[in-house]
């Protein structure tokens, strides 16, 4: 375990390395407690002159066997070796050299999933971010580009399959003499240069499902995806989501594939989601295993999305790297925007808009406005681990969008060719980035780029008058910016808003605007203050503005009840419309919160409640949007529109009081609309029969809040034929009649039918975790000890115990702190084995401030219970101190 050093890594101390290694050979001799691993490096002096400093190479918990020159053995007097160095400083007098380093590692050994380890017997690596040095000392950074060859050597039998980045060159068995030693080998050549984090190898027992594909320009590609033996049905949705990332890529970035092999594997102990190394994709299993009994429609969307995403960083990412990790976002939040409009183009766009917007709200808010805030592109870094944040990467992506949204689509494709074009081979930075948007486009970007460089999330206040008489607009907008941990004063941001001025028959008015400010419909709000006219206008509209969540800002904006729900209605942007909507649920949610901490009873308006009956029954609204218009805020939304001395439980009321009152008001039209989208023909994940699914399961979560409506739910879970009906129902009971004879029923059922398949016990633990009211505390205590539960697997670890943490408000913050001390404790359980993985779910104690004085003190103890830890990792003490600051 990497212990923390105190060290603070700043962009400003960036240095190109005195050293690069244009070549790699790897020899892996590959044992589950003793893997051999030998690495022959070319090094060649940046300067072409001999090296004149020592040789400082990275390590993590590394054992050094041998080291050589030039095939000359060392003495030990010319290096010092630590586990997590080597530096030599004896070298010879030449430009280029040749060093060979023997070192040994225990993949078996390995429960932090970082370099080389073993998953169900099978050999993995991960080397993203700072993993490869945990397999050979190395110039572990991004900008040292290096060309490998890497031989694979392994026991027949129990490791039959060995791959690698780029083309499988040889393979045969290993002669010892006359004899079969038992053991083969196989040898794969990357072309491309490629930095150590995307170096990758997989050796083990997998089945396989394989298909080609063919580029626009005629070279055919192998593709295959391996996973656990018996599950290779499994993974055809995977693939076919892999052809049509391949194809998209061509269509609208003009990227094509670049090797003859492309893989996929598929594993069940990691870290993250998925990683993109050259040429061998290696997945959390989860984003490539789905069929009807055993995935939900959100995990075939999940599957799609990360298979586009890895694949996309075969240019944002591969082909065009980082010049070090605090351009992390370069390849993120890029890749993250490509993605998201892949998904848009293959399902519904602004269905997949409200769900972006609701995950980042969700996720990217609460950070941007808590202790652990930081700049899309930070400056420092403790442990680079945590900076995979929603910031770096769903912020990130915002900044490309908002990049598009003010260079218009041409312009925007013009300067992506640029970019392609002229940093192919790169390890680039976010100027470099910057840059081409602006050659292309003529434009200053500036002040833009301070969405780069400062963290927080701007406010925007507007108001609209409308004079008659003069037949003028006007729209008076400010920014606000408030202070963050590292930063105490934040200059003004250029923030681009997509409007329009909605009049009586629901269509955009054609208003032009007087003076500078407005570009077609947008508004560049640059100023603290800015003041926009319109002329020519007789009647009053209503304003709809940041559509499209042009900006990720918070937006609060004068406007009466009247006017939203008519917005609400009307809107032609169907995202402004559903924010129409979610801002009325919100503020309906705070005032029943209010009164019920004041001792009384919530009402809603009748007009609200007639509004989401309307728009449940729109037949002109697809069903998987009607599915979005209906869902409230979550009780994280609330708590952060209260903002302060927030009480869980009071949040939770409010929702229920308006889930309550939205289904009675609604109950038949709810009743008619669930039986109406129930299936007709055979299942299909596309995203029509989504969405109507998924109208179909939140009108059952409205229908069956009443206590005692159990049947509805009882008999979908019953009569279900696929997972997302399934877990839907069996979701409602266990959360809106939790305890009843029917929930705690479909709960054994649902755990005999599926305790051979992980990811649906996955499923199971979410549910369970998510169950309203401090009693889930011990259900979770309680299910630690499962026999399905492991705390070395991530999945489990994140379904139960990260998921009880980050989505049960009320059990999480039991007011006791029971919930703080539970998790705690199991925070430093995972930390030992896994580190980042330990750190990743600490987060959860972000938004520990906001709490009402009680739950704060509460959640502070536990905070400083696992900072009092001795030999903490570093990744869990950066966490836990900057949450603590
Ligand atoms: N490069 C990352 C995976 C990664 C991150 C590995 C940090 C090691 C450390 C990969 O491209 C990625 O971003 N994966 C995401 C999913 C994606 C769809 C946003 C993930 O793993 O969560
Ligand atoms: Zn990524």
């Amino acid at each position: 375990m990497r212990v923390d050093t105190g060290q603070v890594f700043k962009l400003e101390d960036y240095r190109p390395s005195e050293f690069l290694i244009p070549e790699t050979k790897l020899t892996f001799n590959l044992h589950p407690t003793k893997t051999l691993v030998q690495a022959e490096l070319t090094i060649r002096t940046r300067s072409g002159q001999p090296p004149n400093a020592a040789l400082v190479l990275d390590g993590d918990e590394l054992e050094l066997r041998s080291l050589a020159i030039n095939g000359k053995v060392l003495d030990a007097a010319s290096y010092t070796a630590t586990p997590d160095r080597l530096t030599i400083n004896e070298l010879p007098q030449a430009d280029t050299f040749t060093l060979v380093i023997e070192t040994e590692i225990a993949p078996e050994h390995n429960k932090a999933l970082s370099g080389l380890y073993r998953s169900s017997g099978n050999y993995t690596t991960q080397c993203e971010a700072e993993g490869f040095r945990r397999i050979t000392y190395f110039l572990d950074r991004p900008d040292v580009l290096s060309v490998y060859t890497v031989r694979l050597e392994a026991d027949s039998k129990e490791t039959p399959l060995l791959l690698s980045n780029g083309n499988l060159v040889e393979r045969g068995p290993v002669e010892s003499g006359a004899l079969d030693s038992g053991r083969h080998y196989a040898v794969w050549h990357d072309p491309f240069p490629k930095p150590s984090y995307l170096f990758a190898l997989v050796g083990g027992d997998l089945g396989s499902i394989k298909d080609s594909f063919t580029t626009v320009s005629g070279r055919e590609v192998e593709l295959g995806i391996y996973v656990e033996h018996g599950k290779e049905e499994r993974a055809a949705y995977a693939m076919d989501a892999l052809k049509r990332s391949m194809r998209w890529d061509e269509e609208v970035f003009g990227r094509e594939y670049d090797l003859d092999v492309f893989n996929i594997v598929a594993v069940s102990d990691f870290n993250m989601g998925a990683m993109e190394n050259k040429g061998l994709n290696i997945f959390n299993d989860k984003y490539v295993l789905a069929d009807e009994a055993t995935a939900t429609d959100a995990d075939y969307a999940g599957i799609e999305a990360v298979i586009a995403h890895e694949y996309f960083h075969n240019w944002t990412g591969n082909r065009i790297t980082c010049r070090d990790w605090f351009q992390l976002c370069l390849k993120e939040g890029l890749t993250v925007f490509r993605d998201h409009e892949f998904s848009a183009d293959q399902r519904s766009r602004a269905v997949k808009r409200i769900a972006e917007v609701r995950g980042l709200r969700a996720q990217q808010f609460p950070e941007d406005q808590g202790p652990l805030a930081h700049p899309v592109r930070p400056r420092r870094y403790r442990e680079i681990n945590n900076f995979y944040t929603s910031t770096v990467y769903e912020k990130g992506s915002e900044v490309v969008r908002m990049i598009r949204t003010i260079l218009g689509a041409e312009d925007f494709r013009r300067s992506m060719d640029l970019y392609f074009e002229r940093h192919d081979g790169d390890a680039a930075t976010i100027e470099d980035f910057l840059r081409v948007f602006e050659e292309v486009s003529g434009r200053d970007l500036s002040q833009f780029a301070l969405w780069y460089h400062q963290a927080g999330t701007p406010s925007v206040q507007v108001a609209m008058r409308h004079d008659a008489d003069k037949r003028e607009v006007t729209l008076h907008l400010e920014q606000a910016l408030a202070p963050t941990p590292t930063e105490s004063r934040k200059r003004l941001m250029h923030i681009p808003l997509q409007f329009g001025l909605v009049g009586q028959d629901g269509r955009d008015i054609a208003a032009k605007p007087a003076g500078d400010g407005v570009e077609g419909d947008v508004i560049h709000l640059r100023k603290r203050h800015q003041t926009i006219r319109f002329t020519d206008v007789s009647e009053r509209p209503v304003l709809s503005i940041n559509r499209g969540f042009s900006a990720p800002i918070m937006l609060a904006m004068e406007q009466t009840a009247e006017d939203r729900i008519f917005l609400a209605r009307h809107d032609s942007d169907l995202f402004a419309r559903w924010q129409a909507l979610t801002t009325l649920y919100t503020q309906a949610l705070t005032q029943a919160y209010r009164t019920i901490r004041g001792g009384g009873t919530p009402e809603f308006e009748p007009a609200l409640l007639a509004l989401v009956g309307d728009t449940a029954g729109n037949e002109a609204l697809e069903p998987a949007y009607r599915a979005l218009a209906l869902s409230l805020p979550g009780e994280g939304d609330i708590a952060r529109e209260i903002g302060q001395t927030i009480d869980p439980d009071a949040i939770l009321q409010a929702r229920n009081a308006l889930v309550l009152a939205i289904g009675s008001a609604n109950a038949d039209g709810f009743a008619a609309i669930y039986d109406e989208m129930a299936a007709s023909g055979p299942f299909s994940p596309d995203a029509a029969n989504a969405g109507r699914r998924s109208l179909r399961n939140v009108l059952l979560d409205y229908l069956s809040a009443p206590a005692g409506d159990v049947k509805r739910a009882a008999s979908q879970y019953e009569s279900a034929t696929n997972m997302t009906d399934r877990a839907a129902a069996l979701a409602v009971l266990a959360h809106r009649q939790s305890g009843s004879p029917e929930a705690v029923a479909a709960l054994a059922d649902f755990e005999s039918r599926f305790r051979a398949e992980p990811l649906v016990i996955d499923k199971w633990f979410q549910i369970q975790a998510t169950v309203p009211g401090t009693a889930t505390v011990d259900t979770v205590r309680e299910l630690m000890r499962h026999s399905g539960f492991s705390i070395d697997n991530p999945n489990r670890v994140r379904s139960l115990v990260g998921t009880f943490a980050a989505a049960n408000q009320t059990a999480f913050h039991a007011a006791d702190g029971s919930g703080y001390k539970l998790f705690a404790d199991a925070v430093l359980e995972v930390e030992r084995r896994n580190p980042q993985v330990a750190a990743r779910i600490a987060t959860s104690f972000r938004s520990w401030r906001s709490l009402e004085p009680g739950r704060q003190d509460k959640a502070r103890q536990a905070l400083v219970a696992i900072s009092q830890h001795k030999d903490l990792s570093s990744d869990l003490r950066d966490i836990v101190e900057r949450t603590l600051a």
